[in-house]
């Protein structure tokens, strides 16, 4: 591969830098732990969201034998109001792995790195590079961004190839004198600069940006449509006994699993209470009052609409109840972990703030 010693995009880049560079916590350490803690907790929102999470997390499992000796349940707690809990189920099974395999210390190279659960090239070159000096440029929709831009690099980033593309030309980019301080620079450029709507007018590198010149910037990167979402109707019933809910942990290879949810319905259109309560006939009997339902839910590769209705039964109510769900104490449902949907559902009604007291 063709390495450029100092390209003048990364000269620029890393003047740039040097005064634009925001203080974040995860940029003052070469600890791998604590890096890779950051870059799942950034894979999953902004850094502005995703700064309480890391120093709760932190204060929580210091070193990763704390992460590894953890329940499950008490990192979900930790993790909940992140949403998509494989990320924190990879967590936990790779802090395992570390300590069982590697004796606590994270494996060095991009490529042993590349092996952990949850660890995709982004990350791995982000710990490589951050933690170990290795010279593996981080690539994902910022670096696709900017790269397409700057060069005026015409493949669609939705194709198969884009990512060997986009990898080669950052790597023959990075210099081998600091690879980290390029990678925060990158990534950094990406999230102030060069955005989707960028901010051209104070940008120092537009006097060689292909797209500038040309005025491509709005149509750069190409990106074709990706498919479209899935669309469900979830319906909830909150089904209330004395100090009991009844609940169940979804097991099936779906979304959320391992998470707990409410009596769930899913309906292939919208559905009305009576549809609902006639999937569990024993709810016949009962009132069902309707809930504020969030709007529209959006999940990476689905759409959920949801709709919900709280029942409560008497505490002398015995009959079966459906298979796989269970009554639980609502102050011990507070501790397990729940889908986004479900804890905005719970802030959305004082009914079942009262009932559940979820924070
Ligand atoms: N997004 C992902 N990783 C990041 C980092 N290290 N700094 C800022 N934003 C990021």
């Amino acid at each position: 591969m063709k390495k450029i010693a100092a390209h003048p995009f990364a000269q620029a880049l890393l003047t740039w830098y040097q005064t634009n560079a925001r203080d974040l916590p995860w940029r003052q350490t070469q600890e791998a732990y604590v890096i890779w803690l950051s870059e799942i907790i950034l894979q999953q929102t902004r850094v502005a969201q995703g700064l309480p999470y890391f120093h709760r997390l932190l204060t929580a499992f210091p070193t990763v034998f704390d992460l590894a000796a953890a329940d499950e349940s008490t990192l979900f707690r930790h993790w909940q109001g992140l949403g998509y809990y494989s990320r924190a189920r990879n967590l936990h099974k790779t802090a395992k792995r570390v300590v069982e395999e590697y004796g606590g210390d994270f494996p060095s190279t991009y490529t042993e790195l590349l092996g952990l659960a949850g660890v995709g090239p982004y990350t791995a070159a982000a710990i490589a590079s951050f933690a170990f000096g290795e010279a593996q440029a981080v690539v994902d929709g910022n670096v696709y961004r900017i790269l397409a831009r700057y060069f005026g690099v015409e493949t669609d980033i939705m194709h198969a190839s884009a990512r060997r593309e986009f990898t080669d030309l950052a790597n023959s980019l990075i210099p081998h004198a600091d690879p980290a301080r390029f990678n925060q620079a990158i990534m950094e450029f990406g999230s102030l600069q060069c955005s989707p709507v960028p901010l051209c007018e104070t940008c120092p590198l537009v006097l060689s940006c292909v797209a500038h010149t040309q005025q491509r910037v709005a149509s750069l990167p190409l990106k074709s449509k990706s498919k479209p979402s899935r669309v469900r109707y979830f319906n909830y019933v909150v089904v209330q006994k004395g100090e009991y809910v009844l609940v169940r942990q979804r097991a099936e290879k779906d979304i959320w699993q391992g998470l707990w949810e409410f009596v769930l319905v899913e309906t292939p259109e919208s559905a009305h209470v009576e549809d609902v309560l006639s999937a569990f006939p024993f709810l016949a009997p009962f009132d069902a009052i309707p809930l504020q339902s969030p709007a529209k839910h959006l999940l990476s590769h689905q759409t959920i609409y949801a709709k919900a209705w709280f029942v409560r039964v008497p505490d002398t109510f015995e009959r079966a109840i459906p298979e796989n769900y269970t009554w639980i104490l609502s102050s011990e449902f507070e501790n397990v972990g729940k889908p986004v949907l479900l804890l905005n559902l719970i802030t959305d009604n004082l009914l079942l703030q009262e009932l559940l007291h979820p924070f």
